[in-house]
């Protein structure tokens, strides 16, 4: 897919359904503007009803998935699942995943694989955890990342993945990372891209940022010149918040 903006809500594990439905419909009544793309990431259990309730203007994603269709995995939801009921992205690789999950770059690889084998586009996240950027590794440990989960794809696969960096330090906290921060790592994945997949992949490429985006500071990160959108938690949770980020860029 071409470059996007891109306001995209992680719900996490918050809401009930109806309370989830009521967050949706409040954001559908929002007049989205026509170059910015806005996607819900729900947890499973909300996905029928979301789908039953969609409207054009706002998409549906699930915040995982597993890397078989169908199987013995108690507990467990396939691509095949989201990809039937119409769900239109699937997040994978989020910290809190990866940090209270065990989920790693090869266990990430083969659930990217298998989303997009279902045509489930992919939003894949990245980044590093505060010791890492302390001591000034979070480059060469982001890169990692992508070489380990991502960088297998060929290039025509590449276009249903969004990347999101969202330096864990600045998950939850009310600590943002600068929009100069953000820029230098958005500037780096690009050019690693660039040096993976040419340059034509890398400028179609949309990258989010993720780590207490608020209204209050998301047209300067969004203003960054390789930043293409958010990756929202908290505010998200809160339509009218939400709205304003929608409407910052
Ligand atoms: P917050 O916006 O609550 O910091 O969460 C960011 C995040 O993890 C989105 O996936």
């Amino acid at each position: 897919m071409a470059r996007k903006n891109i306001a995209a809500g992680n719900w996490k594990m918050n809401t009930t359904v109806s309370e989830g439905v009521d967050l949706y419909n409040s954001l559908a009544e929002h007049n989205v503007p026509s170059d910015v793309t806005v996607i819900v990431g729900a947890p499973f259990i909300h996905l029928t009803s979301l789908i039953a309730a969609k409207k054009d203007n706002i998409k549906v994603a699930a915040q995982n998935c597993h890397y078989e269709n169908s199987g013995a995995y108690t507990g467990e939801t396939s691509p095949s699942m989201l990809a039937d009921l119409g769900v239109d992205y699937v997040i994978l690789g989020h910290s809190e995943r990866r940090e209270y999950f065990n989920e790693g770059n090869a266990l990430l690889a083969k659930k990217l694989n298998a989303a997009l084998a279902n045509g489930l586009p992919v939003i894949f996240c990245c980044g590093e955890s505060l010791d890492i950027r302390k001591a000034g590794t979070q480059n060469e440990y982001v890169t990692k990342q992508l070489e380990e989960g991502l960088f297998h794809l060929d290039v025509s696969q590449l276009q249903d993945v969004v990347i999101a960096y969202e330096p864990i330090w600045a998950i939850g906290t009310g600590e943002t990372a600068s929009p100069e921060q953000a820029q230098d790592m958005h500037a780096h994945i690009r050019s690693i891209l660039v040096d993976k997949y040419g340059s034509n992949a890398a400028e179609e490429m949309s990258i989010l940022y993720g780590g207490s985006v608020k209204p209050t500071n998301a047209k300067e990160i969004f203003g960054q010149k390789d930043v293409d959108g958010g990756l929202v938690g908290g505010a998200s949770l809160k339509a009218d918040m939400f709205k304003e980020i929608i409407d910052s860029f």
